[in-house]
């Protein structure tokens, strides 16, 4: 949205309509606000700040589009003395292009309303549909003691049991052909979106940018560069399996 709104107001800008020279300045300081802000939801999705903000940073339209919008700010900012100034030698042009600070607040407070409404309405959940490759957790966690994730005899080679540890952090735990078990993070170490497990091809993929991991957590194909984070595991006598901490916490984990 912020993007249809900077086109518009920049193809407005250049036709040198003298409606948009104020509102380009007001939107393009509120999209700056927006994007250099978003760094800070890095939390909300179990990410450090400094990890988020390098991701973005990386990224090429992340920039360019920053960079525009400062660029408009600082030509709008840097130019209002000389609008003031052709203003009062009752110029035509200075007329045009001079603004005062409640006009800009206006214009400011415009843009963030018509913003938020489309936060309003992007929040607005929709009903979930049920992805068809995730498996559901076992019947055997019922078998499990309290605070075991399972029971190793109710699990079935190659069948995911999914829980959280620590409280909001998804994983996944895998009897191997062998016997062996691993548990897994399920936050893609590219920039934390949750994985899904592909019960054809015995992976984990990420819907966000793609990422694919082996049953073993090793990355298949990228972004991603850094293989899943392990849950360590204690098997009690009963074969109850219980987590206790996390081996190689990657990114997602603060
Ligand atoms: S978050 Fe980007 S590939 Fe997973």
């Amino acid at each position: 949205m912020i993007v249809v709104l900077d086109l518009v107001l920049g193809l407005y800008s250049l036709a040198s309509a003298k409606s948009a020279y104020l509102p380009s300045i007001a939107a393009a300081f509120l999209g700056f606000a927006l994007q250099a802000g978003d760094v800070f939801t890095a939390p909300q999705y179990n990410m450090t700040v400094a990890y988020f903000a390098r991701y973005l940073l990386g990224l090429p339209a992340f920039d360019i589009l920053l960079g525009l919008q400062l660029g408009i700010v600082m030509v709008g900012v840097a130019g209002r003395p000389h609008a003031q100034y052709l203003a009062k030698r009752k110029s035509r042009r200075g007329r045009e292009l001079d603004y005062s600070r409640r006009s800009f607040v206006k214009a400011f407070i415009g843009f963030a309303a018509l913003v938020g409404v489309g936060a309003v309405l992007g929040s607005l959940k929709l009903p979930a549909s049920a992805s068809p490759t995730t498996q559901a957790p076992s019947s055997s966690q019922s078998a499990a003691a309290q605070g075991a994730v399972a029971n190793v005899a109710g699990l079935q080679v190659g069948i995911p049991v999914y829980f959280d540890y620590p409280a909001g952090y998804p994983n996944a735990l895998i009897k191997n052909s062998d016997g062996s078990l691993t548990a897994l993070s399920m936050l893609c170490t590219h920039v934390c979106c949750e994985c899904s497990f592909d019960s054809a091809s015995k992976v984990f993929y990420c819907p966000c940018h793609g990422s694919v991991f082996d049953m073993s957590g090793k990355v298949v194909r990228g972004p991603a560069a850094v293989n899943l984070p392990t849950v360590r595991l204690n098997v009690d006598n009963s074969g109850n399996v219980f987590p206790t901490g996390v081996s190689n916490p990657g990114p997602c984990h603060a």
